[in-house]
């Protein structure tokens, strides 16, 4: 275990979903995360497990390690402008917030403090995020502990800067894309004949197989299609009927439709 102290600031959907993520990775003491927002009745059942509840920014970050800001865009420069007496270049600060830049970000803390920009999922909250990570002036030790507390909650990477807003579609997004998929063929199973609950729970085992078995594998995806695809079967049957449909070419539309939004929100 851990000593290190991390403050999240902006403890909604997200920094909640890190937390619970924090605690489930057994790396960090509850009591050295620090969960800060402003109205604090919502972190009740979070204190009961353990978490230090605040609604002082600046306190906080002078007390932690790591100070992961997960407030709405809007928000950042307000409270980054609050914190940044308690910034400096023995702390450590990660934003997960869409859309700002590090430039943006060091304009107002300064060269100094160590800036990440992190994109994670909601399955932080159960060690299972595909998190994107990049810097501009982190040391290749500080990036392997900001590494090393995401990689306890999923599976990070580093990445250029740039590449942030596709980051931000495959991974954060593409949990939308992925449920949707689960959704359309549940459905599809209800319609063959199951109950609705059982038809989601084949539909999300074997959709979470399908992935493991790339993740353990590294094999291509084709390359396990053509397993299950015998000559004249039903599977090829259904996946070509779905390609005539435009399965591949919704997904990709949809995620390049995605991609651009970002880009001129940015
Ligand atoms: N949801 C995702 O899957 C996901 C994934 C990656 C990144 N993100 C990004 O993470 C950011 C947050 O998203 P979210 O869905 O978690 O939003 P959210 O649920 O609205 O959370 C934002 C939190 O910030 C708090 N806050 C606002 N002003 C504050 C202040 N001055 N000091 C302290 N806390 C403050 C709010 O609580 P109070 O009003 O009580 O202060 C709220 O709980 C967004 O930029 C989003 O794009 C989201």
């Amino acid at each position: 275990m851990k000593n290190d102290t991390i403050a999240i600031i902006g403890a909604g959907n997200i920094g909640i979903a890190i937390a619970q993520g924090l605690k489930a990775s057994k790396e960090y003491k509850t009591s050295n995360i620090m969960l800060c927002r402003r109205k604090l009745s919502k972190l009740q059942s979070l204190k009961k497990q353990g978490f230090v509840i605040s609604s002082n920014n600046l306190e906080a970050a002078r007390k932690a390690d790591f100070i992961i800001l997960a407030v709405q865009p809007k928000q950042l420069k307000g409270v980054i402008k609050g914190i940044s007496e308690g910034l400096g270049k023995n702390k450590i600060l990660i934003s997960v917030v869409t859309g700002v830049s590090i430039a943006e970000i060091q304009s107002v803390v300064g060269p100094d403090c160590p800036v990440f920009v992190a994109m994670p999922n909601t399955a932080i909250s159960i060690q299972r995020s595909m998190t994107c990570i990049a810097t501009n002036n982190g040391s290749k030790a500080v990036q392997s502990r900001v590494l090393s507390m995401f990689n306890g909650m999923g599976k990070a990477i580093m990445i250029e800067e740039n590449l942030m807003a596709a980051a931000t579609v495959l991974g954060a997004c593409g949990i939308a894309y992925a449920m949707r998929f689960i959704r359309a063929t549940s459905q599809g199973g209800i319609q063959i004949g199951f109950d609705a609950d059982v038809a989601q729970l084949i539909t999300s085992q074997t959709v979470n197989g399908a992935a493991s078995l790339l993740l353990m594998s590294e094999k291509h995806p084709e390359s396990e299609i053509d397993r299950v695809t015998t000559p004249r079967g039903c599977t090829i049957e259904g996946l070509n009927e779905m390609e005539h449909e435009g399965f591949s070419s919704a997904v990709i539309k949809g995620l390049t439709s995605s991609h651009r939004k970002i880009t001129t929100i940015a």
